[in-house]
């Protein structure tokens, strides 16, 4: 799938979101190492803390069809802003892809380019738990 092709899928994801709280609609398209795509939006809830964002949807989505490897995460939201992950998410994405590319898209279709160890520095992972050297 090319660039545009994954901001598309994710753009397409904002219909979906369910966010009768913030009525803040975001998108995510998950691009696994072989290529399959899984898209998320974020599903609120009544009760505000079981609420889940785009990017973890996405995720669960992924993991629970047996892909654990990602190459590349793009998320949108329908604000000149750029919608970076929340931390939950860094965290959650950082468990399967520490050196994921991030690709934020905005309204107006620009582009910003990141990877999550820029997004989480000095993160916690399995590594961690294990003592096992870098
Ligand atoms: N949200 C996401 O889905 N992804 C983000 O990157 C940031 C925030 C959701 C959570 C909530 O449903 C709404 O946006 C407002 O915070």
């Amino acid at each position: 799938m090319t660039r545009e092709e994954l901001y598309a899928a994710a753009r397409g994801m904002l219909d979906r979101a369910y966010v009768p709280y913030s009525h803040f609609p975001v998108g995510a398209a998950l691009e696994c190492e072989d290529g399959a795509v899984y898209t998320g939006c974020n599903v609120e809830n009544a009760a505000y803390s079981p609420g889940c964002c785009a990017e973890r949807t996405a995720v669960v989505k992924a993991v629970s069809e047996g892909h654990r490897r990602f190459r590349r995460i793009a998320i949108t939201a329908d604000s000149d802003r750029f919608c970076a992950p929340c931390g939950v998410c860094r965290q959650v994405l950082q468990e399967f892809a520490p050196n994921l590319e991030v690709l934020l898209v905005n309204r107006k279709g620009e582009v910003k380019e990141l990877t999550l160890p820029q997004l989480l520095p000095y993160s916690f992972g399995s590594d961690d738990l294990t003592g096992r050297e870098e």
